[in-house]
């Protein structure tokens, strides 16, 4: 099944130009069948940029917030924050030691930095930050942990996955075949949106249109959108407007065709803006309540957190597996391994297991045990011994679902995400 993968920084307030140019299409891109999509949010990135905790932490919820009101099924995708992922830094320091430095020296966002400081007559790297530096290797990190194919991004990204690939390249030269080579996925169908200026809508050129904003906040935006001084009654060119290309990106092939003609007739500049707003307004309308509900309440932002922890626990199964392996390779081992063998199998009896059991309540249960007999996971009760057992099967398999891990297991006080991740992949090693 092919992987797709990208990550959305946690620093700003999702617009129209996020939603049209990424959300949307990433979402219904997740309901064909026969792929697998990864969704996460780029929190680690987004500390490049900006130095203010609240903002980060506020853009993450709104990011994780806009994402879920839109559409987008947790339970389907692979949906998580970067920073849940320690392996994503881990896997960036064994990327780091391979990467070539003249290729991040030739990194596009780098070159800019250094190019706009030796203008300035100042030392090439004042201001530039490791981090800036570093950037590629760790969205190398991001789409390499997990094998993916296609990575959708717009096209100022396309040479970050050229580096990706890269870096990954050069890592299954030096240690074996571990990394599949992901390739950038351009979307060319779908729109780049104008701002309210007419540039392209854009947190940097401050001229968009947030996503999540009020009806009556909407309609004054739009009604702020710049164009010609054309009067009503005037024809006006479609092709030439900002205002029909929004309303293009919105509307059905009929509807579209329907506001050209009526540009070409004249229509004012008030009732073009006024049908652009109905249109977008009905189309977000629906999604306004749900976001309301995810980034303003106490349960929903409750809510949101949830997702996200149960959403990491299911990819660092996959991620725990491919580091355990990424480290051998590399030669950090266990002292009592040989040679290019794997690590020493633990004993038997020291593996976590799965037991299933009734209770006196009738129902059934399964609870994970470590290798110390110490209770990781404690389900809730099932009607049958199939359905309990269709959730354990899935879990030693690394199949489940996010929701399998949260909504039919009971955390159990004192036990750490890692030790279950820890167990799952033992189990999955073993299968
Ligand atoms: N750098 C990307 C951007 O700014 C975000 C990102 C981080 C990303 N890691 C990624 C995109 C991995 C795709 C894959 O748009």
């Amino acid at each position: 099944m092919p992987r797709i993968l990208t990550g959305i920084t946690t620093s700003g307030t999702p617009h129209l130009g996020n939603y049209v140019g990424a959300i949307r299409p990433a979402i219904a891109a997740s309901h064909a069948p026969g792929v697998e999509s990864f969704y996460f949010l780029a929190d680690y990135h987004a500390l490049i940029k900006v130095n203010d905790p609240a903002r980060v932490q506020r853009s993450t919820l709104e990011i994780a917030a806009a994402w879920l009101a839109c559409g987008l099924d947790p339970d389907k995708v692979w949906f998580y924050r970067q920073s849940d992922i320690p392996e994503i830094p881990e896997l960036t320091w064994l990327l780091t030691c391979v990467a070539a430095k003249g290729l991040l020296n030739r990194a596009h966002a780098y070159k800019a930095a250094v190019d706009r400081n030796t203008a300035d007559g100042d030392d090439p790297d004042a201001g530039v930050t490791a981090g800036l530096f570093m950037y590629p290797v760790l969205m190398a990190a991001d789409i390499l942990l997990f094998n993916a194919d296609k990575v959708p991004v717009g096209r100022d990204q396309v040479q970050h996955i050229e580096m990706a690939r890269d870096i990954g390249a050069r890592f299954n030269h030096l240690y074996g075949e571990h990394f599949t080579l992901p390739q950038a996925a351009i979307e060319e169908h779908v729109a780049t949106l104008p701002g309210l200026d007419g540039r392209k809508m854009s947190k940097s050129y401050d001229n968009t249109i947030p996503l999540f904003c009020s009806r009556s906040e909407l309609k004054k935006l739009i009604a702020g959108i710049v164009t010609d001084s054309r009067a009503p009654g005037e024809p006006k060119d479609a092709d030439a407007s900002n205002v029909f290309e929004l309303y293009r990106a919105f509307a059905t092939a009929d509807e579209t065709a329907a506001m050209r003609k009526a540009f070409a007739d004249g229509i004012g500049w008030g009732d073009a803006k006024q049908q652009l707003f109905e249109r977008i307004d009905a189309e977000i309308a629906p999604l306004r309540e749900r976001y309301a509900h995810y980034a303003e309440t106490a349960d929903g932002v409750a809510e949101v957190e949830r997702l996200l922890r149960a959403g990491a626990v299911k990819a660092r199964v996959l991620a725990a597996s491919l580091l355990m392996k990424l480290r051998t390779a590399v030669g950090l081992r266990d002292l009592r391994a040989n040679g290019e063998t794997q690590v020493v199998a633990k004993p038997r009896s020291a593996m976590p297991q799965f037991k299933q059991y009734r209770e006196s309540d009738g129902k059934f249960y399964f609870k994970l045990i470590d290798g110390d007999g110490r209770v990781l996971l404690q389900s809730i009760g099932f009607a049958s011994p199939k359905e309990a057992g269709a959730i354990v099967a899935g879990m030693k398999a690394g199949t489940n679902a996010a929701d399998a891990y949260e909504g039919s297991v009971v955390r159990v006080a004192g036990v750490d995400d890692a030790d279950i991740v820890e167990a799952l992949r033992q189990l999955q090693q073993v299968d």
